[in-house]
């Protein structure tokens, strides 16, 4: 959880950015690294990495990365690593951002959890994104080819498509923390509910 605010608090200033290019018509000028999150521990040998940004360069350990675009400004790639500690950064016209994560099955000194992917997090990204008419990427969702809505009713008390910003809540690509939460259960509901 740690790493997710440490996400969230770089994106504090997005709003106002956020207001300015919506007047604009542009898109949000803002670059972050989506996964994996500040201070994950990773017990495998590989990481996959997505990150966002126009015009980004993402450096392991200062080693630039051969990166895929599977859609304008969102890149990925999986990339081998030796057990230990590990830097990444994404460098962008629009700034610096930098993150350390763990690998190996050596815990780090940092209580965590074990990060682990969401299991389709190796399928094509389009299976749940895509672009707008307008160039913007976006969820587009899919979901339900894996989760059905009987048992989604039952724990949500929604139907699906009321609840249809799944990443309000979970984090898709992969987390260390139970369901995949970005925040404690009983804050998520009330996102909406007081
Ligand atoms: C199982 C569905 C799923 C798959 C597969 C998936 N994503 Fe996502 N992704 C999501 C969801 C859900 C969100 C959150 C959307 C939101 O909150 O608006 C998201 C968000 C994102 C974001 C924006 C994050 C941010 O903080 O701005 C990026 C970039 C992204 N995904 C890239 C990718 C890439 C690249 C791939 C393929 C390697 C991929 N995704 C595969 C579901 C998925
Ligand atoms: C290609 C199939 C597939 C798709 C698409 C998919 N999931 Fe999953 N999901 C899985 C599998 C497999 C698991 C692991 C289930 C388990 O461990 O019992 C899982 C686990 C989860 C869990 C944790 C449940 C638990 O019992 O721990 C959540 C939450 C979740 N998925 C949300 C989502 C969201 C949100 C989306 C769309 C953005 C999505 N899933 C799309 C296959 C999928
Ligand atoms: C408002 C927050 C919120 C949103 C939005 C949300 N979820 Fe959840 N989800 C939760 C919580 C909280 C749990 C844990 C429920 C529990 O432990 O009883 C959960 C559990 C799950 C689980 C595991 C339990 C189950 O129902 O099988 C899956 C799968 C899941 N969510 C999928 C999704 C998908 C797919 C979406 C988008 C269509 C979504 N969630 C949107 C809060 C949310
Ligand atoms: C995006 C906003 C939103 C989120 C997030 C949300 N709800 Fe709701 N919920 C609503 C709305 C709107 C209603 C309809 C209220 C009404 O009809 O009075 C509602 C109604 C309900 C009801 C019917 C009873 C009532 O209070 O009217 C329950 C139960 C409920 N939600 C549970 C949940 C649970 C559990 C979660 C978390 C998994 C959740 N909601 C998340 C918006 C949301």
């Amino acid at each position: 959880m740690a790493g997710r605010s440490v996400a969230l608090n770089s994106r504090a200033l997005a709003p106002a950015a956020l207001l300015l290019c919506s007047a604009l018509s542009l898109p949000a000028a803002d670059s972050v690294i989506v996964k994996p999150p500040e201070g994950a521990w990773l017990p495998g040998a590989e990481v996959q990495i997505i990150a966002r940004g126009e015009a980004a360069k993402l450096l392991l350990d200062g080693k630039p990365l051969e990166v895929e675009e599977p859609f304008p400004g969102v890149y990925s790639v999986t990339a081998e690593l030796l057990p230990g500690a590990h830097r990444l950064r994404l460098e962008s016209p629009e700034g610096v951002s930098e993150i350390s994560f763990h690998s190996g099955a050596v815990p780090p000194d940092t209580a965590s959890e074990k990060y682990a992917d969401h299991p389709p997090s190796r399928i094509a990204c389009t299976h749940c994104h895509s672009v707008s008419r307008r160039g913007r990427f976006r969820f587009s969702g899919g979901c339900q080819s894996c989760h059905p809505k009987e048992p989604f009713i039952r724990t949500h008390s929604h139907e699906p498509h009321e609840l249809a910003s799944c990443g309000m809540c979970h984090d898709a690509h992969g987390s260390a923390t139970a369901q995949l939460l970005l925040l404690p259960k009983e804050q998520a509901c009330r996102q909406c509910h007081n």
